[in-house]
This record gives C-alpha cells, structure tokens and sequence, in this order.
C-alpha cells in the first residue's frame, strides 16, 4: 500500500489498522514475516521440544518444573501472537512442516549425551535466540505500531526471565557457582505472568 492511500469506506480488502501502522513507517510484510518465524519458533523450536527436554530431566524435579513454566510459557507467547499475525492480513501455513522450517530459532533437540547440564545448555541457548528475535520484533514496531509492540514486549519480559532462570540452573548444575536469577517459582505452572495478563508474585 502507497502511503498516500487510504482504506475507502466499506472496503475489506485493506485495513486500517495496516494503514496507520504503514504509514508511521512500519514494513507490514516484514513484520509478518517475523511474526511467523517468531511464532513458528515458539510453537515448534521450542514448546514442542521442551516437551522431550522436560521427560528427559527425570530425577530433577526442580528443573523439571522449571522446564515446564518455560514449556508453557513459550505456548503461550504462541497463542498470544497469531492473532495478531491475522489482524494484520497475514496467515499461518496450512502446513505444519511448512511452518516448522520457518522458525526463527533452531530446534532445542535434546542432546545424544541428555545429561542435565546439557539439556540445560540447549534451554538456554533456546532462550537466547527468543530475546533476539523478540527485540527485534520491539525494535520494528517501537513508536509506530503499539498492539504488536505491546505483545513483542510482554513476550520479551517473559524470555528474559527464562534465560536468567536456565543460567541460575546451568551454572550450579555445571560449575558449582551462584548466579541467582531473582526467580520463585511461578502461581501455576506457565502462569505466563506477562503475556496473559494475570498478576504476577511481586511480594
Ligand atoms: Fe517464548
Ligand atoms: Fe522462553
């Protein structure tokens, strides 16, 4: 759409929505494009992996919970975000392979040696690659397009804490050393404090 455009009344086929956003110079098909990555990310690089990493971190219970927040948590920032990825004319595949290979962050397979400390490695290594993508999504959309910055950025809260609490992990578990991550554990498992709008423990 030419900046200049604006949607005709009655028309469906534009949105305004994507017009004000356009023209406060955001790249729409761009944006779609990461969104799809960043969800393809969250639901298959990760939420579906996680799974296989939470099984095969039996006999730690903490990390297994652990595991799990972030497991839940990162369906969440799923959920969250494909919505949004239709408000703004875009669409999931319709094939879940074809979505799997657009992921923006590679899979978090578990390890040939599944070793706690190696399971958490690829936890937090995950997590990274999320905080990179979603501040790219922030850094897009800041000062133009505030819904998508808005849920980039609650997402983003989420990751941070996700990497602080498989550093707390990866570090005892590996080296021996405290490198507290602020975190207690979450109200329910995948509380998602951020990115579904519930409170959140701040005593
Ligand atoms: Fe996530
Ligand atoms: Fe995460």
């Amino acid at each position: 759409m030419a900046k200049q455009d604006v949607v005709k009344a009655g028309d469906v086929n534009q949105r305004v929505g994507v017009e004000v956003i356009h023209a406060r110079g955001v790249d729409v098909e761009k944006l779609i494009k990461m969104l799809v990555a960043n969800a393809a990310a969250e639901f298959a690089s990760t939420y579906y992996y996680y799974t296989i990493l939470r099984m095969n971190l039996a006999g730690h219970e903490d990390y297994k919970e652990i595991c799990e927040d972030a497991r839940l948590e990162d369906r969440a920032h799923f959920e969250l975000i494909t919505p949004r990825i239709y408000e703004l004319g875009g669409s999931i595949p319709k094939d879940i392979r074809d979505f799997a290979d657009r992921a923006g962050c590679p899979d978090a397979y578990l390890p040939d040696s599944p070793t706690a400390a190696n399971i958490l490695t690829v936890l937090l290594e995950a997590e990274r690659c999320a905080i990179r993508t979603w501040s790219e999504v922030c850094e897009l959309t800041f000062g133009k397009d505030p819904r998508t910055y808005d849920m980039a950025a609650r997402i983003l809260n989420e990751e941070v804490e996700h990497e602080a609490w498989f550093i707390e992990l990866l570090s005892m578990e590996r080296d021996n050393k405290v490198r507290p991550s602020g975190h207690f554990r979450r109200g329910e498992p995948g509380d998602a404090p951020y990115s579904k709008n519930r409170g959140f423990y701040n005593p």
